[in-house]
């Protein structure tokens, strides 16, 4: 069994977390060449010849190693990406929503390593019995895609799923410094992948609306938004706020597909703010490099 910093080739167990459709080939860079592991998020993208500008610019910008995280169920193009990637060296990917035997025999016969990204500690042996390097254990407190059921936090996820499976685990949600980064690895961990505080860098293509919002969330300032049939974190604005006390059924009032576009924009009443209960953490807006520099010190 190969452990993670061998899998991801990196000088700290640090991975991105991938951010929708949200992509800068510069940003990537910075997280490698920090000593973290830079990630491309290709979940929904399926315009090939757009991730294979995205691969080059990004090896324009770094030696270091980098990955790209697939969404297993969103994304017909993952097969097509995957010679991609595996084209241009790239050794790790990250997979995510859907089950990991549909794609890992075209992950191993191409020579690469995934580490799968589940929500409940069950998935977690049917992850490695499917051939996973490794599984990212994203707790209820993460930001992104959660589901609606009941769910667990990262401080009884991580050791639970320590306990179930011999692979790496790294532990996604609620990491935004050295003392979230210590916890993970004293939990059984032997990394991290940060979200919500490497959209808050500066090198981040998040609009600068949506960086502030997060600066500025406090405590309890996230829920999940019901959608279909899963729920989204976002930061709470005065609407949203709003909304809930008034009781309204939230899953009618926001629709995912403007979400795109209310990031990109600020407007945050069309769909909130995407972002982790750890964004109460974070005050200020900083270089990937001190972040990094700050959670290994
Ligand atoms: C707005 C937003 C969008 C996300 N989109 C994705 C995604 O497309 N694929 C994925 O695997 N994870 C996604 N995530 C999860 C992150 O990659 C990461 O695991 C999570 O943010 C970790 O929790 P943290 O925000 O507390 O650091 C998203 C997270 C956020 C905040």
């Amino acid at each position: 069994m190969s452990s993670l910093l061998e899998i991801l080739g990196t000088r700290y167990p640090i991975i991105q977390g991938p951010i929708g459709e949200l992509n800068d080939p510069k940003m990537v860079a910075a997280v490698s060449e920090a000593g973290g592991f830079g990630m491309l998020a290709l979940g929904f993208t399926q315009d090939l010849d757009r991730i294979k500008d995205m691969i080059a610019r990004v090896k324009e910008l770094t030696d270091k190693p980098f990955g790209a995280n697939l969404m297993i169920a969103m994304n017909p193009a993952n097969e097509a990406i995957l010679d991609l990637l595996a084209e241009a060296g790239v050794r790790t990917v990250t997979t995510s929503a859907g089950s990991p035997k549909k794609i890992y025999p075209k992950v191993k016969a191409l020579g690469m390593n995934a580490l799968h990204v589940l929500l409940a500690a069950p998935l977690a042996p049917k992850a490695a019995e499917a051939g996973a390097a490794g599984v990212v254990v994203s707790g209820a407190e993460s930001g992104g895609l959660r589901t609606t059921g009941p769910e667990s936090s990262n401080l009884i996820l991580v050791p639970l799923v320590c306990d179930m499976v011999d692979i790496p685990v790294v532990a996604a949600g609620g990491i935004a410094d050295r003392r979230g980064y210590r916890a993970a690895l004293a939990l059984g961990a032997q990394g991290v992948q940060i979200g919500t505080r490497f959209l808050a860098a500066e090198e981040s293509p998040a609009s600068k609306a949506w960086k502030e919002a997060i600066v500025s969330c406090g405590d309890g300032g996230t829920t999940l938004l019901p959608m279909g049939g899963m729920a989204m974190r976002t930061i709470i604005n005065p609407k949203l706020g709003e909304l809930m006390a008034s009781g309204a059924d939230l899953s009618k009032e926001y629709s995912m597909m403007n979400a795109g576009q209310a990031w990109r924009g600020g407007d945050f009443d069309l769909f909130p703010a995407g972002g982790g209960q750890v964004s109460a953490l974070i005050k200020s807006i900083k270089p990937v490099k001190d972040i990094i520099e700050e959670l290994v010190s």
